[in-house]
């Protein structure tokens, strides 16, 4: 089952200590969502629990990534390694794609590490293309409240949601 977190769902998204270093950041994700900013979606299956999550940012200062009625931010996608190459990420993908053209969206954007070609890939099959480079410097307070800084050169990537009903206008 799809499904938006609730706030006892936050230790889940941890993954056993994997990304306990995200703990604020998730956390701000959830307050965040409370105020219609974000919609963290996970995939949640009875005997497994969550096992893949894929976070919008609806609205940003960026609005070329996110401007609250037209482009959408993808964010910290992922599916747990057991479970992946099994298409939960095409459906969880789909899925949110479907609900952001229902709330009247025409694009989703996305940044992707230039290290990760399987996940490249996974997203041109899928209609994204690359519409510019960037050095992908940001920072997060991690669980102990040490800011940490993550370089990572990105893609950015962005895909038209609509492009049979009518021309994708931005
Ligand atoms: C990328 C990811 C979300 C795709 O979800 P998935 O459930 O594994 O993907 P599906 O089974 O629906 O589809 C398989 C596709 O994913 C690609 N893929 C990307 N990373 C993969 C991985 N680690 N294992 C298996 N397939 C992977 C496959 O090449 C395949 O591509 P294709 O169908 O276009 O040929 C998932 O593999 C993952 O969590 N990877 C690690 C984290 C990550 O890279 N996230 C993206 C950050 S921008």
């Amino acid at each position: 089952m799809i499904r938006l977190i609730k706030s006892s769902d936050l230790p889940a998204l941890e993954w056993d200590g994997a990304y306990s270093h995200f703990r604020q950041v998730y956390r701000e994700v959830y307050e965040q969502s409370r105020i219609g900013r974000t919609l963290p979606w996970v995939i949640d299956l009875p005997s497994e629990g969550i096992i893949g999550q894929l976070f919008v940012q609806l609205d940003s200062q960026n609005k070329r990534f996110a401007d609250g009625s037209s482009r959408a931010y993808l964010f910290s996608f992922r599916i747990k390694p057991k479970f992946q190459g099994q298409g939960w990420g095409t459906r969880l993908l789909s899925s949110v794609e479907k609900d952001l053209i229902d709330r009247g969206f025409h694009w989703t954007t996305l940044k992707v590490s230039k290290l990760n070609e399987l996940a490249r890939q996974f997203y041109e099959h899928r209609g994204y293309a690359i519409i510019a480079e960037e050095q992908g410097e940001w920072r997060y307070v991690d669980h102990q409240g040490i800011q940490r800084v993550v370089i990572d050169p990105s893609y950015c990537m962005e895909k038209c949601l609509v492009k049979e009903k009518s021309p994708c206008e931005t």
